[in-house]
């Protein structure tokens, strides 16, 4: 009886990979499959700026830094307007935690923030950018992100007030606590990239 089942479903499976052959094509084709409108009779294909609007990420080696540059002295006006209700003044926290280190002898328990725990200055851009403000996410320009970043960078004691940051220069900053982060270097299991 076993075998029976075990043959039915070969057979079913088999027919399906044969009349549904795209279940079967590598990853590598995937993009001929959305590109193909006709294969389930709707959709379109998805054009270059709409990637260009999600494809946001930011690689610690500055890889997809758009251009612009930012400065502290601007970044503070608009983290004044958009950030200082939930990071409270200076960034120093609030309801959406400190993004500043303090020196505050009166605060026992520090908070993680960017100044004292963040390993990656680019990471202050990607995740500005991607996040906040929390109750808009995406509404902030490239530029408005440069300065922000900059003001951040800056309040933390990190770089100095006149200095502008861009694609070439953030990703050379050295944050304070980068060598507390260990690569993963082991070997000996899967290697997943
Ligand atoms: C409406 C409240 C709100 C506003 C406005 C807001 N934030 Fe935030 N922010 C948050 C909250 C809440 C978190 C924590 C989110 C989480 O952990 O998922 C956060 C987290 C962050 C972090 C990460 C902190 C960390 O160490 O994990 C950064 C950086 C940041 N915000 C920057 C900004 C900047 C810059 C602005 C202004 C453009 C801004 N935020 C405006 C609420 C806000």
């Amino acid at each position: 009886m076993k075998a029976l089942y075990l043959y039915f479903g070969l057979l079913i499976n088999t027919c399906f990979i044969y009349f549904f052959p795209t279940w079967e094509k590598p990853i590598s084709q995937a993009k001929e499959i959305h590109a193909d409108t006709t294969l389930y009779g709707f959709g379109r294909a998805v054009t270059q700026s709409e990637i260009d609007k999600i494809d946001i990420d930011v690689s610690p080696s500055g890889r997809g830094l758009p251009q612009g540059k930012g400065m502290a002295i601007e970044g503070k006006k608009i983290f004044e307007a958009k950030c200082v209700a939930c990071h409270g003044i200076g960034g120093t926290g609030g309801l959406g935690g400190a993004l500043v280190t303090t020196n505050d002898p009166k605060i026992k328990k520090k908070e993680k923030t960017i100044g004292n725990y963040w390993p990656h200055a680019t990471t202050v851009f990607d995740y500005v950018r991607r996040a906040m403000p929390f109750n808009q996410p995406g509404s902030l320009s490239n530029q408005e992100v440069y300065h922000l970043t900059a003001y951040l960078l800056h309040a933390n004691g990190i770089i100095d007030e006149k200095k502008t940051i861009d694609a070439q220069t953030l990703p050379k900053i050295e944050m304070p606590n980068h060598k507390a982060f260990v690569p993963d270097d082991r070997t000996g299991g899967p290697i997943i990239r």
